[in-house]
């Protein structure tokens, strides 16, 4: 993909529009397939979909892409905010795009986007098993906050809930891999050519262990490199994001809203996963539904706890050229 022009000679608002695409692309994504594509003009930073990149068989509408994508866009704005700069957003402005991301001028300094803009590059998908110290009240508070400022909510599933999470996780896994089509579609996201940037490669798979709610198994027959440790994940929240509705705009939002856990999870030392299984497949979703009193849609589960010591390794990223395209025009 082309640039029309060079860093030294743009404007310094495209410089930092096109450093916030860059700060966007270490968001997390389902099977890390990084659905998304940035264009950079002189004012504004347009969000695509990828849908090259949509799994036809495991994300058959689109939700966990859309999640995906809404993450980048968290990222990005976070990224702007950080670096001073007041945006408008328009979302879903046209069938085409995702967002316009337009900056309107300095902003007063943001202290707490600065606390995320420092935990992006250090978020990680932990998939080991964490500790028995409870997440704390105050800080399971500060995460439905967080959430709820970006238009979604939190559920932490109680201890009695736990079964029904447990239940329906395990069956929609073991349901998944049964299927010859959603195996052919994880073979390939966890096979990638050498070089390309994403999918989920066996060196941040975790090997199976016992667990209060199953993992995806990213590695069926054991290759995985990481092990999950001498915990059991005793202390861990099991949260489910959910929104008001279950259509396309209101997953983007939802997405927002899952990075906007996820890093702050991060900046207050904690770990935590995503985990999709049970809202991959319709009859575990109702499920889900269920388990939130009908009072919402569900989008996805988050485990949050505190992890081991040891660093992980990052997953890998695309390229920044194959994914942003600048197309504003030399000062
Ligand atoms: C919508 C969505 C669904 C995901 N589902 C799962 C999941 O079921 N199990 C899991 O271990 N990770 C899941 N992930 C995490 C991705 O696999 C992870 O973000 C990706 O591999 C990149 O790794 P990173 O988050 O460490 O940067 C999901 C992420 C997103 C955004």
């Amino acid at each position: 993909m082309n640039s029309s022009s060079t860093r030294t000679d743009q404007d310094p608002r495209v410089r930092v529009l096109e450093a916030a695409a860059r700060q966007s692309l270490h968001a997390p994504s389902v099977f890390n397939t990084q659905p998304w594509r940035w264009r950079v003009t002189t004012d504004a930073l347009e969000l695509r979909a990828d849908p090259d990149r949509q799994l036809a068989h495991t994300d058959p509408d689109g939700r966990l892409l859309m999640l995906s994508c809404g993450a980048a866009l968290h990222h990005a704005r976070v990224s702007l905010a950080a670096a001073g700069w007041a945006v408008t957003v328009e979302r879903l402005p046209d069938p085409s795009l995702l967002a316009r991301v337009r900056t309107t001028g300095p902003a007063d300094l943001d202290v707490p986007a600065g606390r995320l803009v420092d935990a992006i590059p250090r978020r990680r998908t932990d998939r080991r098993a964490y500790g028995d110290r409870p997440v704390p009240e105050a800080v399971l508070a500060r995460l439905g906050d967080a959430v709820e400022a970006e238009g979604a909510h939190l559920h932490v599933v109680r201890p009695d809930q736990m079964p029904m999470l447990a239940v329906s996780t395990g069956r929609a896994a073991d349901a998944e891999l049964a299927d010859p089509a959603y195996r052919q579609e994880l073979h390939r996201w966890t096979h990638r050519p050498a070089g390309s940037g994403d999918g989920v490669p066996a060196a941040t798979a975790v090997r199976p262990s016992p667990r209060r709610v199953p993992l995806r198994d990213y590695a069926p027959g054991g290759a995985a490199g990481l092990s999950a440790g001498t915990d059991f994940d005793r202390g861990a929240a099991y949260l489910i994001l959910f929104g008001d509705s279950d259509e396309p705009a209101a997953w983007l939002r939802g997405g927002e809203a899952l990075s906007a856990l996820l890093l702050t999870a991060t900046a207050e030392g904690l770990a935590g996963a995503p985990l999709s299984d049970a809202v991959e497949l319709a009859w575990p979703r109702r499920m889900m539904r269920d388990l939130l009193a009908g009072i919402g849609d569900p989008y996805l589960v988050v485990r949050v706890g505190w992890g081991p010591d040891a660093e992980l390794p990052p997953a890998p990223r695309r390229a920044p050229a194959d994914v942003i395209e600048v197309v504003a025009a030399p000062r």
